[in-house]
């Protein structure tokens, strides 16, 4: 019988720093409803083999800055599947423009998969205290089809909800699910 996304994640949600089981299975449930998904996460962690699982035989890429993490993770699941990714943007530069919309720079790596693309794209990176997630958002609503769903984690925090304010919510995407600390939207088609 097939794993279930309760199964793939059972041992990995709830643990510190990841996201719990509940919010797992919410982004999951998209993933594993859409045929020949094309998944697209922004961060590495125990996680990515759920991931590739979930999303079983279907194009899953990652997105990382961090190199230790790139080679602990790129040894369990292979590097072909991480793209080393910078953000040069940090939080307070952005806010020092009063949170324009327009003055979001993507994060720079060498082959861009922000190309408008991807069914789903889950957001859970960069570290939290470190750069803040309006590059990776930003990237995320460049990467993701018409129609495509966005998966936004940590979104209790202020930085996160001024993020889904301005460069989701204020760009047409819909807020079709809320678990927990995880916003789901979805973008207009
Ligand atoms: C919130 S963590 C992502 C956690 C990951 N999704 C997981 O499976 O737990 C954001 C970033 O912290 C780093 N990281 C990954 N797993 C971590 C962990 N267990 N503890 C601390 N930092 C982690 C990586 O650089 C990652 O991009």
């Amino acid at each position: 019988m097939a794993l279930t996304p309760e199964d793939i994640f059972a041992e990995i949600g709830g643990q510190p720093n990841s996201c719990t089981l509940r919010e797992y299975c919410a982004f999951a449930e998209r993933v594993q409803n859409i045929a020949s998904c094309r998944l697209l996460v922004f961060g590495v962690g125990r996680d990515s083999t759920a991931w590739r699982r979930i999303n079983h035989g279907n194009p899953t890429l990652f997105l990382e800055n961090n190199e230790e993490w790139i080679d602990r993770i790129g040894e369990e699941i292979g590097n072909e599947h991480i793209l080393a990714v910078t953000y040069q943007q940090p939080f307070e530069n952005w806010e020092r423009t009063d949170f324009a919309a327009d003055q979001v720079t993507l994060p720079a790596l060498e082959s861009s998969p922000f190309n408008g693309e991807w069914d789903c794209v889950f957001v859970d990176a960069p570290w939290g205290p470190t750069f803040g997630r309006h590059q990776s958002t930003y990237a995320a609503t460049k990467s993701v089809k018409p129609g495509g769903f966005v998966g936004l984690h940590d979104c209790e925090r202020e930085r996160e909800q001024i993020v889904c304010k301005i460069l989701l919510e204020e760009n047409g995407f819909k807020l079709v699910t809320e678990v927990e600390r995880l916003r789901i939207y979805q973008s207009p088609s």
